[in-house]
């Protein structure tokens, strides 16, 4: 059987930050790369976010911009505590959203969720990324997209499940140093400079550049 192919999703700016100085990323990505985002759902079966993600921006994940397309099921890693039930995913989705959690927030995770979404708890106090990947792969999904944040993209990142990278190089500069890139943790990858990226495809609308990398065989 082949592996699920895992594509990442982000937008940054100029100056490679992906969200502002208050944590949240309102106001940066234009209609283009809304529609362009909604593209790449479209072609997803799966759509996996962050849960600081879901606190710190609320994002919708039903499709807007694209007609006639089934909506990817949002997936969410909740490793600790649970997420409050107003968030838009719970209410908009089509599809119950499937939510892993660990042994340990169990408990907690099914006493505020269980009505709005599926629940599969998946270790004991952690949640690797290859387990979600292989669980996600025994449910049929053969198409995930990963759209941040940076922590969630790191854990699959760090574990080589990657395998392509959708960017969107918004036409702003932040400034602040200490705001995340698209991906990482304190700990460089290691070999990270023997792994170049193919560039498979670029576009460019009105300011916004959209690119496309893959992982070299
Ligand atoms: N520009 C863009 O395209 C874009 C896209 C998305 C997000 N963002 C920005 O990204 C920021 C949030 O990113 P973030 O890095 O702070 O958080 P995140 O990646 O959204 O969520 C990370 C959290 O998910 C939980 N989690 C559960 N299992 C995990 C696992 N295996 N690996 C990693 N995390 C796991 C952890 O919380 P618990 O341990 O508490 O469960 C962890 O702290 C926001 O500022 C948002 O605006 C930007």
């Amino acid at each position: 059987m082949s592996r699920t192919c895992l594509s990442v999703n982000m937008a940054m700016t100029l100056d490679g930050k992906v969200c502002r100085p208050d944590g949240k990323w309102y106001g940066l990505s234009s209609r283009n790369d809304k529609r362009r985002m909604d593209q790449l759902r479209a072609e997803a079966d799966a759509l996996l976010l962050g849960k600081n993600s879901l606190l710190q921006d609320d994002p919708v994940t039903h499709l807007r911009y694209v007609e006639g397309k089934s909506d990817p099921r949002p997936v969410i890693l909740i490793r600790t505590g649970t997420l409050p039930v107003d968030r838009k995913v719970f209410r908009h989705s089509k599809t119950k959203p499937l939510v892993y959690c660990t042994e340990k927030n169990a408990k907690e995770v099914r006493s505020t969720l269980s009505e709005l979404t599926e629940i599969c708890v998946l270790g004991p106090e952690d949640i690797e990324s290859t387990d979600v990947l292989r669980d996600l792969g025994t449910r049929g999904y053969s198409n995930v997209l990963l759209e941040g944040g940076p922590r969630l993209n790191d854990s699959f990142f760090r574990k080589n499940l990657v395998d392509k990278i959708n960017l969107t190089i918004v036409p702003f500069v932040i400034g602040q140093e200490d705001l995340p890139s698209i991906t990482g943790s304190s700990i460089a990858y290691e070999n990270f400079d023997l792994q170049s990226w193919k560039l498979i495809r670029t576009e460019v609308i009105e300011d916004e550049i959209f690119l496309q990398y893959e992982r070299r065989q």
